[in-house]
């Protein structure tokens, strides 16, 4: 069986954690889906537009990834998409409880979908995007969180907001 698979999030910005999951379920499912999600209620530093140009950058080299954007139910965009599986990358016991809600709130509202965790690479598991910019913020060093394209353009977007 071929299978689609979805993997949704906010990727503001793509850090290598979100990397590891994307490779590993390339080797898992015929096709993913790397879907932006343009309804997220959290504050951005990227716009919709350059997160994805940024993940297409990064995945290019996994023939079977693709990237696009999403708004409205996640389960909806997955059903158009044909996707039988979500994929969500879990860290830590702390992100346990909220993705444990998310999953069966998707399964309630898509019985033929299913939600598949994946555990993200020990040395990823304490990387979040929101730490990654709060680190740069203050000019600390970020080559170990995030591809080296990434993080160019993070410290230019911290500079151009302090430029303002
Ligand atoms: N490695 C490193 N960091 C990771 C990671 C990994 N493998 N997996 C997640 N993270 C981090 C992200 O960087 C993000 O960090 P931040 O909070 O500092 O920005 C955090 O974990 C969680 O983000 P993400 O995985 O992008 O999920 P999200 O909570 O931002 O997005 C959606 C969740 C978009 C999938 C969800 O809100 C959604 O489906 N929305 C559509 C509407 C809908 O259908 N709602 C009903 C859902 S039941």
């Amino acid at each position: 069986m071929r299978i689609i698979a979805v993997y949704p999030g906010s990727f503001d910005p793509p850090t290598n954690g979100h990397l590891d999951i994307i490779e590993r379920s390339s080797r898992m499912f015929a096709r993913v889906v790397v879907a932006v999600a343009l309804n997220i209620r959290k504050n951005v530093l990227f716009p919709p537009a350059e997160r994805v140009r940024m993940l297409r950058r990064l995945t290019r080299r996994w023939g079977n990834v693709e990237v696009d954007s999403f708004r409205g139910l996640l389960v909806d965009y997955a059903r158009g998409r044909e996707a039988r599986v979500l994929v969500r990358g879990l860290r830590a016991i702390s992100d346990f409880e909220y993705e444990f809600q998310m999953a069966h709130m998707n399964k309630k509202l898509a019985p033929e979908i299913d939600t598949v965790m994946l555990m993200t690479g020990e040395q990823h598991s304490y990387i979040s995007s929101n730490i990654v910019k709060e680190i740069a913020m203050f000019g600390g060093k970020i080559d170990d969180l995030v591809p080296p394209v990434v993080r160019d353009l993070v410290f230019n977007k911290m500079k151009g907001a302090k430029g303002k």
